[in-house]
């Protein structure tokens, strides 16, 4: 089976720090998120993945060398300046998936525990041309909300106002596609599958919703990204626990890549997710964070809340609090206190409190 992943966004409202990784690259507890997606994928039965992507993004790809869990690989580039949305590259791809059968597509933005033989079987029950794996919310109003009798869908509803939205169930952003869908998909030009493809299919009855109960996370922004990294170390923190070491202090959860160092009476956790080589002072505090690689944090520096960037460096006795968001190679200068949510650009020097 065939799955296309798209993921030639750009992530505009991750930045500063999607400015130089796509969001399928962002590490979702030390792990890249495309990582996470082939695990699942080659799990489910797929043997083969096509990247929806760009050519920036196939680039960073590339770099990134990842396991690729058994499955072959291809890339499907969006052309040049012209970004194809969410449908546009499903037809661009139409010649590497074929119409032999029906395949997988997800958005390379979600951490979901899909249980993909499950989408397939009841896809082909349903007789539909796609499948929507639902996911059930709590406030669903900030989402394209499914309104389902039995388990056809017959609209979505966008963003309903509080108490009127047909259900909980939301487009969990991945589908179970037959090849029949691609005569619904316009050529040469950017598509949106869930505004001109899925109202179509429905208007014809052919767009069928299947639940999922396991975990579904999208990492759209910083704060979201966030509370990702959190629930999936939750998730994989029995397997992961540390002991507390002699010289600082550990409070469980906590992930610790490789390399990482930590200075004499510093506080690691709790959720504290430090990347591959981070290297932490003496008298630190870090909770709610997330770290990625590289990064250096200097004595005495508190961080809750915040996420920082690759390779940058935190001074002495910098505050950073909760919404802090610290691009990759900034310096944020030695007792600089940030305010909550402050947004320091990548290679930024930052020298006063703000
Ligand atoms: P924002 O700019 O922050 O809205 O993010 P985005 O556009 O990258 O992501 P969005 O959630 O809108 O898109 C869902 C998925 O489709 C993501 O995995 C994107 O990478 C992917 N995607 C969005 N636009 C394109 C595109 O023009 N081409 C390709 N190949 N993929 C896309």
């Amino acid at each position: 089976m065939k799955a296309l992943i798209l993921a030639g966004g750009f992530a505009t409202r991750l930045r500063p720090l999607s400015c130089s990784r796509p969001k399928t690259l962002f590490p979702i507890v030390n792990k890249p998120l495309l990582q996470w997606i082939f695990e699942r994928l080659a799990q489910g039965g797929v043997d083969e993945a096509i990247l929806a992507v760009n050519a920036l993004t196939q680039f960073y790809i590339r770099q990134h060398k990842l396991s690729k869990c058994g499955l072959k690989v291809r890339f499907s580039i969006d052309p040049p300046k012209m970004p194809l949305g969410t449908g546009g590259p499903l037809k661009k791809a139409e010649k590497l998936i074929g119409h032999n059968e029906p395949f997988i597509m997800l958005n390379g933005d979600i951490y979901a525990d899909i249980n993909y033989r499950e989408l397939v079987e009841a896809h082909r029950k349903s007789g539909a041309l796609a499948t929507l794996a639902l996911c059930t919310v709590e406030d669903p109003c900030s989402f394209g909300v499914a309104d389902l009798q039995g388990n056809v869908i017959k609209r979505f509803v966008e963003k309903p106002p509080k108490g009127k939205a047909p259900s909980n169930l939301i487009n969990a952003g991945a589908y179970i596609l037959s090849p029949e869908v691609f005569a619904y998909i316009p050529e040469g030009r950017a598509v949106s599958i869930e505004r001109e493809v899925f109202p179509k299919l429905a208007e014809e009855g052919k767009l069928c919703g299947h639940c999922i109960n396991g975990l579904w996370i999208d990492i759209g922004k910083p704060q979201e990204y966030l509370e990702a990294n959190k629930i999936v170390l939750d998730s994989i923190s029995n397997s992961i626990k540390r002991q507390n070491p002699a010289s600082f202090s550990l409070k469980n959860p906590v992930a610790l890549d490789e390399g990482v160092i930590v200075g004499e009476k510093s506080v690691i956790g709790p959720y504290a997710i430090l990347g591959k080589n981070v290297k932490v002072g003496a008298n630190a505090q870090i909770s709610n964070s997330v770290i990625f690689a590289e990064a250096q944090i200097a004595d005495g520096a508190i961080l809750n809340g915040a996420i920082v960037g690759e390779g940058a460096k935190i001074g002495r006795g910098v505050k950073l609090l909760k919404g802090c968001v610290v691009g990759d190679l900034a310096k944020v200068k030695d007792s600089v206190h940030l305010h909550e949510g402050a947004v320091i650009c990548p290679a930024k020097e930052v020298t006063e409190t703000f």
